[in-house]
């Protein structure tokens, strides 16, 4: 048996390159053509493509989705799910996760990669559970990081218990692409030993690393790979699939692929991209290996994220202070993995460290949250000073954050009874509630709409 392949152009290739912006009609035609090659699984649909389709592109996500699921009757399709998030940015009750889960697999999803910032089981149980109950594939991710505590027998043991949860794979989910090529090596190694159930790497060229990292991975032992077509491969996304099929055909690792029909989908996507690289859709930056990575550790979309707040503060001669900053705010904050939404949040405490000239004077709310236990339990000790400085002695919850959160389903049902056509509609609400209102009210009114999409269009290639 060869390595199976997960193509994640149509997800995390374009909103790692294109800020999310492929538009239905430039993912259909390529979807039709990737469903003949032979992968393993297409990821289409997460996080990022909801938010996108509803803010800018005025396109419903269910939809698409649907769209997707027509164009490739033989392929299996993936998505990304933030465990107890769903898709949001913050924990949602119980019942909204379990629907999210039963929606998603109805309208087309096969495959449901869950994961969890802080690798806070707790946090996926109620994602894993309902994936199992409808039937669909539940993968869960371990949110790969590098600290004192994240170890190499810290993911060893994570991965056991979540075999025992009852996942149907397991994927290393290194978003930063910092795992190092001898480290997958003995990271696949150990963790093969220790499972009986399939392991995938999902990694980011960032760094400069990541076909080295999926080379040794592959010979470690690693039963799925995640690759992107090559025009939206490299850089900030993931390593390209043709040179990979290329590099392991004929040897015990050959992926099957049919490279005919991944060069044909290859051009239609090129065009694609060019249009975007014309319009200024794709920052060149975006596809330059940035090794200083592997020291500050900062995922690729947080480094944009970091450049953008500074320069809308006046403040980007600030920007190497910051990015020491970061594994600062890191250790003290007990080593969360640098993942939406922890991500954001170390990023913006470490701008409003440096820009106030005093460290943690001033924290975005979300940090206060996140130090009463809201959004789970810290990969390591908490730096106590900064903890009483930020929140005070105020008690941190100890128990599962959801515990804290009833039902929402019918009270957003009945609150947007006028817009909301299915329940769908309402989920879209309870996730994203203020987007999604300007988003349904504009869908079920399509004779303004046109005219608005013309505008909204206009600002984004402008
Ligand atoms: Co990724």
């Amino acid at each position: 048996m060869g390595v199976k392949i997960v193509d994640t152009s149509l997800r995390d290739g374009h909103q790692s390159l294109l800020a999310t912006r492929l538009r239905v009609e430039d993912v259909l035609p390529v979807a039709e053509m990737l469903d003949k090659a032979g992968y393993h699984a297409l990821e289409v649909w997460g996080g990022a493509v909801f938010d996108s389709c509803i803010r800018f592109l005025d396109e419903d996500p269910w939809e698409r989705l649907r769209l997707i699921r027509k164009a490739c009757p033989n392929t299996k399709l993936q998505m990304l799910f933030r465990g107890q998030n769903i898709l949001g940015y913050r924990h949602y009750s119980d019942e909204l996760v379990e629907l999210f889960v039963k929606k998603s697999l109805e309208n087309g999803i096969d495959i449901i990669r869950v994961f969890d910032a802080l690798n806070d089981l707790r946090n996926l149980k109620c994602a894993v559970d309902s994936t199992k109950k409808y039937k669909g594939h539940c993968q869960i991710a371990l949110s790969y990081t590098t600290s004192p505590v994240h170890t190499i027998e810290y993911f060893v043991n994570l991965a056991k218990e979540v075999e025992q949860m009852g996942a149907d794979s397991i994927c290393i989910k290194d978003m930063a692409g910092v795992l190092l090529p001898s480290d997958a090596y003995e990271l696949v190694s150990k963790i093969k030993q220790a499972i009986s159930i399939p392991l995938e790497l999902h990694t980011h060229c960032t760094g400069g690393i990541a076909e080295m990292t999926l080379m040794k991975a592959i010979e470690a032992g690693v039963d799925i790979v995640d690759t992107a077509l090559s025009p939206l491969s490299g850089g900030t996304s993931q390593p390209c699939t043709e040179a990979l099929v290329y590099s392991l055909q004929g040897t015990q690792y050959d992926t099957g692929l049919d490279v005919a029909v991944l060069k044909k989908a290859a051009e239609k996507l090129t065009a694609t991209k060019d249009r975007f690289l014309a319009e200024g859709g794709l920052n060149p930056k975006a596809l330059t290996v940035n090794p200083s990575i592997l020291k500050y550790q900062v995922p690729g979309g947080m480094l944009s994220n970091l450049m953008s707040q500074l320069k809308s503060q006046g403040a980007m001669d600030k920007y190497d202070e910051v990015l020491r900053e970061v594994p600062r705010v890191r250790k003290d904050l007990g080593y969360p993995p640098l993942v939406t939404p922890l991500s954001q949040m170390v990023g913006t405490q470490a701008v409003m460290n440096v820009i106030t000239g005093e460290r943690y004077k001033l924290s975005p709310k979300e940090v206060k949250d996140y130090l009463l236990g809201n959004y789970g339990k810290a990969p390591a000790e908490i730096n106590p000073e900064v903890r009483a400085k930020i929140v005070g002695d105020a008690v941190c919850i100890t128990h599962r954050p959801a515990d804290d959160i009833a039902p929402e389903f019918e009270a957003m049902k009945e609150k947007y009874a006028s817009i909301v056509k299915c329940d769908e509609d309402v989920l879209t609400c309870a996730l994203f509630e203020n987007v999604a209102v300007k988003f349904l009210e504009k869908r079920n009114a399509p004779e303004t709409s046109e005219e608005n999409e013309v505008i909204e269009f206009n600002v984004v290639i402008g």
